[in-house]
């Protein structure tokens, strides 16, 4: 089977646009442009290209890539809402670039710029490396009764089988569902202000297995979930569930750690220590 497609214009499976039939029209992109320590400050550059209707704007940024300016970087792998690596904010909304069409703004001009609330390593690329600490922090992986967390997280349950039922699935499922394309960091406004704040997708994932009847690792996750820039310092604006292109809700993911820690904190002044 071919990946390379039609006269449409959509791209093959290097990415690149295929043949497109010529509709005389166009479209502008302005692209934050931007690398640290060889330009004073980031500026948008506008870029006019051909209107295609069936365009994502990751194929829009490849025919610039292609055509007019090989310097620009972005990242993209999938092309199809799943790795997650593409996310940027068209317009002022934080999208996957995969899944947003440029039909969707055509005649308009699209501003085109890198994740906000994270540091610009290159053009739209941002630093990820804050998040992905952050993510190791809240331990998301399951954790067995009397797990050694010395150990690689792949050794923190033992092998065999683990049933579930529907509902306990259901418990968790949804936030199983994140992807870690950061949108949600870029659309909240308390990560926005606190930079340390461990932010909706890592505090939804941390949700996620404490959610897991398999998983025992509640207390493990507490310190880092009740600290104050964890999920006490979310105000529930709710923008991030609103971003999320896997219809995750990072919101409620993060109210009932905040129910789940204001419980043990009550129970911790009126239960024996030790006892659930
Ligand atoms: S390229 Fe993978 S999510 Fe967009």
């Amino acid at each position: 089977m071919s990946n390379a497609t039609s006269a449409s214009g959509t791209p093959d499976n290097t990415g690149k646009p295929a043949a497109r039939p010529d509709s005389g029209k166009t479209i502008t992109l302005e692209i934050l442009r931007y690398i640290p320590g060889q330009h004073d400050k980031p500026e948008f550059q506008p870029f006019q290209i051909p209107y295609v209707e069936d365009w994502s704007m990751l194929d829009a940024l490849a025919y610039i890539k292609d055509e007019l300016d090989s310097s620009l970087a972005y990242r993209w792998s999938c092309r199809m809402a799943v790795c997650g690596s593409c996310g940027m904010v068209f317009n002022g909304e934080p999208k996957l670039a995969c899944e947003t069409f440029v039909r969707e703004y055509y005649p308009q001009p699209i501003r085109v710029e890198p994740l906000g609330n994270f540091a610009i390593e290159r053009d739209l690329i941002i630093d990820q490396a804050p998040f992905l600490a952050k993510l190791e922090s809240v331990k998301p992986f399951i954790i067995d009764a009397g797990a050694d967390l010395k150990k690689p997280a792949n050794e923190t349950i033992q092998a065999g089988e683990y049933k579930q039922t529907p509902l306990q699935l259901a418990m968790f499922k949804q936030y199983s569902m994140c992807i870690n394309c950061l949108l949600c960091y870029s659309a909240c406004p308390q990560f926005g202000l606190n930079p340390q704040f461990t932010g909706p997708a890592a505090l939804s994932l941390a949700h996620r297995y404490n959610a897991d009847s398999r998983d025992h690792g509640n207390e493990a996750r507490a310190s880092v979930l009740n600290e104050k820039d964890g999920v006490w310092s979310c105000t529930f604006v709710g923008y991030c569930s609103e971003v999320c292109p896997k219809s995750v809700d990072p919101a409620s993911a993060i109210q009932l750690e905040k129910v789940s820690g204001a419980t043990d904190w009550a129970l911790s002044f009126i239960m024996p220590k030790g006892a659930k």
